[in-house]
């Protein structure tokens, strides 16, 4: 499909299949490489890195556990606005190489607050990869360690991404018409 609708936005295609995997391909094999004798946990963030999380852990060629989380948003006190808390992890991660698997890095802020609170419980070290990035949206420092595509601050959906719960299902992603 060339666009598609969701709702009364119209998105154009911006990234093929083909493409996408392409650098899955890469990033799999840098983490298969470096991770090799790790033993690595995997954790993926739902809802957003399903698609990425599957055909990433497909590639990567090594001893490894994999894990799904999700970041919970509750309104915390007026100066905090949102807070996000990671929630549904239920391995020890004490001592372990521990791996955060994202969908898209934005401002930045949701990874910053999963890297606070998985150092809380003293991993070994912990790297991130997200299939994603906007690198002109960043609002904080943060560290990243495997990024497969970086893209303009445009909205888009697909390949698990999505606008308001539809759009996550195409194997395409599509920005947002202007
Ligand atoms: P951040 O905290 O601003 O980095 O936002 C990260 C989260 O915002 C991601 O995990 C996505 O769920 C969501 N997000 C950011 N940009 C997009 C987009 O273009 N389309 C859909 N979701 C997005
Ligand atoms: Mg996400």
């Amino acid at each position: 499909m060339k666009s598609v609708k969701i709702k009364d936005k119209e998105f154009e295609l911006f990234l093929t299949q083909e493409t996408i995997e392409t650098a899955i391909d890469n990033i799999a094999q840098k983490i298969s490489d470096d991770l090799k004798d790790k033993n690595p946990l995997f954790i993926c963030v739902l809802n957003g890195s399903f698609m990425f999380a599957s055909e990433l852990m497909k590639r990567v060629s090594i001893p490894l556990e994999v894990s799904f989380v999700k970041m919970s948003s509750y309104d915390g006190t007026e100066s905090t606005g949102k807070i996000k808390e990671i929630c549904g992890l239920e391995e020890d991660i004490t001592g372990r190489t521990v791996v955060i698997v994202e969908d898209i890095v934005d401002t930045g802020y949701t990874m910053s607050r999963m890297l606070e609170q998985l150092t809380a419980q003293k991993p070994a070290e912990i790297k991130v990869v997200t299939l994603l990035l906007k690198p002109d949206a960043l609002k904080t420092k943060v560290q990243l360690d495997y990024v497969a595509l970086e893209i303009p601050s445009d909205f888009i959906v697909g390949y698990g991404l999505d606008c308001d719960g539809y759009g996550r299902n195409y194997p395409n992603i599509y920005k947002i018409k202007s």
